[in-house]
């Protein structure tokens, strides 16, 4: 008898729903032929590529079934054909996804099962923060193909922050000149560099990652970190300034001033040229960590609280979050926030339609969810922060906490205190990796994976009492074959 080398169960990470392992092998090879219904062809032409099959042909079919949900798939692998089903393009490309990575693991010896797969999550992203630490396109590239293996579907792009702005602006040169600049006083790599992004290299990456049915949301901080911001324009501080790129990390007390109305001018026009470049739904406007310090101090900032009717600068906070809400929905575009936009709401309340992220623990995205916003969750507290190390050593790389394996294979979105109607208001979750310590992509790929990979299950699939370790040896060996680093060490 033969004996099967390998399972499909044993294999995939995130594991389906619904999978059957099955007698035999198909061997993918260049003579495999492919063919699909007609509104697959981007998609098929994608799986030519991967798998370098270049002929018509019925051995590889992708197939329409309308009653599949947007990014349901089936998948049934023969020893004589592979069968995809979709209802929409994304659907196909996650089964196709789900066959890459067994081609990969099996070396194109794919091992025969019947899979039916759908997500339990929406929003399944990651961050990368390219402000602290510019990390290349090709890097990012390398990063949403491996995330798209694994389902994950949101690319959360922060690119500005105190220490550097990496987005274009038309008619803002000093952004390029001053704001992108990182200053390298301290002792740490000692590099220096003045890098934006361009906007053809966006448009690239922003195809790429579309090629992978991944959206991109880019992050404009506001109304705090702005540091880098204000060293190009001061007029836009409370104080005029001087202000400073900066070259450490923390919370400054340097914002952006509430009450002048040239601040709001250069956030209308840059909301105006973001929704232009990215053509994905969301655009993600900060708010987090953003000192109230200078607003009490300026003559500005409280004359505007008194034209609002604003009794506290914190409610000064949410009067800007509800103006630059305007912004981006005069764009067409809809707006999210870290949770901090939900303080100092007493007297203005929130733009019902604004996606409040959790970052400080759950605690915010609860609040959130009972007041009707809809929410991702990226809980600090429960492994969702991956710059934090992944175990509680000296010997490990990683900032501030730790985010041990267990935590994320553990980890839920939803918590039992919510009740049916505010569970409904979780969108997903969503990991971040902030680079005030990580100066490269190879430091990046550590402290992502395998990390990454454990929350993709839980946010596909999640699954109970960390079950999702099991598969850490398999995926040891993804990272092999596509040349990630990762940390192997000790998962609490
Ligand atoms: C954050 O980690 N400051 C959102
Ligand atoms: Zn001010």
């Amino acid at each position: 008898m033969h004996i099967k080398p390998y399972r499909a169960s044993a294999l995939l990470v995130p594991s389906p729903k619904r999978i059957t392992d099955t007698e035999g092998t198909f061997i993918l090879h260049r003579g495999t032929t492919l063919s699909c219904e007609p509104q697959f062809k981007v998609i098929a032409s994608f799986a030519r590529e991967i798998f370098s099959c270049e002929t018509e042909g019925d051995d590889i079919k992708i197939l329409l079934e309308r009653d599949l949900q947007e990014e349901a798939y089936r998948l049934s692998i023969t020893s004589e054909s592979i069968v995809l089903r979709a209802s929409t393009n994304t659907g196909a490309f996650r089964a196709l996804s789900t066959l890459r990575k067994l081609d990969l693991l099996t070396t194109h010896e794919l091992p025969c099962c019947e899979i039916e797969d759908a997500p339990d999550y929406g929003w399944r992203g990651f961050m990368i923060d390219c402000s602290r630490h510019y990390l290349s396109i090709e890097f990012l590239k390398k990063l949403i193909d491996t995330a798209s293996l694994f389902h994950l579907n949101r690319f959360h792009w922060h690119l500005t922050d105190d220490q550097g702005w990496r987005i274009p602006l038309e008619g803002w040169d000093r952004l390029e000149k001053i704001a992108a600049h990182r200053r390298q006083l301290q002792y740490t790599d000692g590099r220096t560099y003045g890098i934006m992004y361009t906007k053809e290299e966006i448009l690239d990456l922003q195809a790429y990652a579309h090629q992978r049915h991944i959206l991109i949301i880019p992050e404009i901080e506001t109304p705090g970190h702005v540091s880098s911001l204000l060293a190009a324009y001061p007029e836009f501080g409370c104080t005029a300034g001087p202000y400073e790129v900066q070259d450490r990390w923390g919370i400054f007390d340097e914002v952006l001033c509430c009450g002048n109305d040239a601040v709001l001018d250069f956030l209308r026009d840059a909301i105006k040229q973001i929704a232009a470049l990215f053509s994905d739904p969301y655009i993600h406007i900060g708010g987090d960590e953003c000192p109230h310090t200078a607003w009490e101090h300026c003559p500005k900032c409280q004359q505007r609280m008194l034209e609002a009717g604003l009794s506290e600068e914190r409610q000064l906070q949410s009067w800007m979050t509800s103006q630059i809400c305007q912004m981006v929905h005069q764009e067409g575009k809809r707006p999210i926030g870290w949770d901090e936009v939900l303080e100092g709401t007493e007297k203005l309340g929130l733009p019902p339609d604004l996606i409040v992220m959790s970052w400080r623990g759950s605690e915010g995205g609860i609040q959130a969810s009972k007041r009707g916003h809809q929410v991702i969750m990226s809980p600090n507290t429960e492994g969702c922060y991956f710059d934090y190390k992944h175990t509680d050593s000296k010997e490990e790389m990683g900032n501030l906490g730790v985010s041990t394996l267990t935590q994320v294979a553990s980890f839920s979105p939803v918590s039992d205190s919510l009740d049916e109607q505010a569970k409904k208001k979780i969108l997903g979750a969503q990991a971040n990796l902030w680079t005030e310590q990580v100066t490269s992509s190879r430091q990046a790929e550590y402290l992502l994976f395998p990390r990454l990979f454990l929350l993709s299950q839980q946010l596909w699939n999640t699954l109970d009492d960390a079950k999702g370790l099991e598969k850490l040896p398999i995926l040891y060996q993804m990272c092999e074959k596509l040349g990630l680093l990762c940390y192997k060490g000790p998962a609490t």
